[in-house]
Parts: structure tokens; sequence; C-alpha cells
């Protein structure tokens, strides 16, 4: 199981200095669980050295494709790496909501980072109009394929996926654990057909969208859920310990 972290756009640096050393001394030595937390860019070196020795893994929200040059406000893969991550969370919802994001750019990102040693986690997931339309499975199958399209990986260990449905992302609303059940299998399935039997078999699957302590045993004990993205619980190390014990179980 997985359990990651992504503090979005909050915490100033002796907020993030002070979360890390509150979910490391909390959650101690990670045994039987992987766990990552995904800080603001400016802060990931100080998060680094808080956490590094840990076991607790760093990641980034986003990055370029490009490996250097004119982007003006661009981070490029290299970068990351060389501040210690070793996730880096592409495609986010939030990003193809806001930032014109799309299947296309996901996928030139996920290949540069996998270039840099990077594992992406490539999120999918579909709105509201779309659930309500009955295409979600669609929605979703197109954001797989072309969002993973000319990514080629070696081991299952080299890539996660994360489905957090639109509507269930800051808004307090989980999708039932047969909704989770149901995706995760359909996404299984494409991971199959994409990387082959085995190596699809084995990429973690994540759930994101309003995981809280109370609601991770029932989400984490679905099939083909191989662990979360956690957003708002993510910013209290003892939500985040709960749900990194709820993973453990
Ligand atoms: P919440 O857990 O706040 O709903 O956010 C989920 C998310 O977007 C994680 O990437």
């Amino acid at each position: 199981m997985l359990v990651v972290g992504n503090w979005k756009m909050n915490l100033d640096l002796a907020a993030a200095r002070q979360l890390a050393s509150a979910v490391s001394s909390s959650i101690g030595s990670v045994e039987n669980v992987d766990v990552g937390v995904c800080p603001p860019f400016v802060n990931l070196d100080a998060v680094y050295g808080v956490l590094h020795g840990t076991g607790i893994r760093l990641g980034a929200q986003n990055m370029h494709a490009q490996d250097s040059g004119a982007y003006t406000g661009e981070v490029s893969a290299a970068m990351l790496r060389a501040v210690g991550c070793h996730y880096v969370i592409l495609g986010h919802s939030e990003r193809r909501q806001f930032f014109g994001e799309t299947n296309a750019s996901v996928s030139d990102k996920a290949q540069k980072a996998l270039a840099q040693k990077l594992v992406p986690i490539v999120c999918v997931g579909e709105s509201l109009p779309q659930r309500e339309a009955g295409s979600h499975e669609q929605v979703v199958e197109s954001q797989i394929q072309e969002s993973l399209s000319g990514v080629h990986i070696s081991s299952a260990s080299e890539l996660v996926v994360a489905y957090e449905p639109v509507w269930a992302i800051g808004t307090g609303k989980t999708a039932s654990p047969q909704q989770v059940a149901d995706m995760h299998g359909h996404i299984r399935r494409l991971l199959e057909h994409l990387f082959g039997r085995e190596l699809g078999a084995g990429i973690p699957i994540l759930y994101g969208g309003s995981v809280k302590p109370g609601n991770a045993d029932e989400i984490f004990a679905q099939t083909n859920v191989d662990g979360g993205l956690i957003g708002g619980a993510a910013l209290k190390a003892d939500d985040f310990l709960a749900i990194v014990n709820a993973a453990r179980r």
C-alpha cells in the first residue's frame, strides 16, 4: 500500500518543516506501507532535509516536460531529482481545470519524469456532469490511454496511477466503495492491456477525493485499491497518520 499527501498550495516554509517533522515523528518507521508527501516546489528542499533517512519519500506536484531553457516559472524533472524527489504528481484535476494541463502534456511529462528516474503519479478522474451522464468510464479510459501514451516501464514500481473523481475532491463527498471498486477494476484492465498482464497487475492504483481517517479503512479494503492520494487530511499530522495506519491494516 502507498499513501501520498498532496499538500497543494498550502503551508509556508516554517509550517512545511513543522508538518514534515510531525509526520515523520508520528509515523516512525515506515513498515508495510510506502508513504510520500508532496509540498510546493519552494519547500521541497527543506522538507527533504527533515525527511531524509526516515523512509518517507518526497514528491512534487507538477513539472515541465523540457530539460531546461526559457520557460519562466517552470521546474524540470532533473531539478526535482536534485532536491531529493522520488515522486511527481502529474495531471492532477486542478492542473487540468485551472492550468490547461492536457492528456498530451501529461504524457510528455510522464516520459520525461521516467527518464529522470522519478515515479510519476498520473491522476485521472471524471467531473460530476460526466458521472451523471454515465460517461465516467469512457472519460477515464481516454485519460489513461492518452496520458500514458508513449510511456514505457520495466517494473510496476516505476509508475503510479491515481483515480480522483473531481466531484469528490475537497467536497467531503467520497465515491461509494462500489464506485471505487468498479472504477479501479476498469483502470486495472486498461493498465493490463497497455503494459501487459504482469506489469499492469502490479502498478499501484491510488484513490483520492475526501479520504479521511473515518473512511480510509473501507476505501482501502476495496479490490484494486493500493492506497490513497490525500489532500486536506494530509495537512494534519494526526489525520495523515490515521490514514497511513488504515493502509497498514
Ligand atoms: P482532498 O483529500 O482534499 O479531497 O483532495 C484530494 C486530492 O486532490 C489529492 O490530490
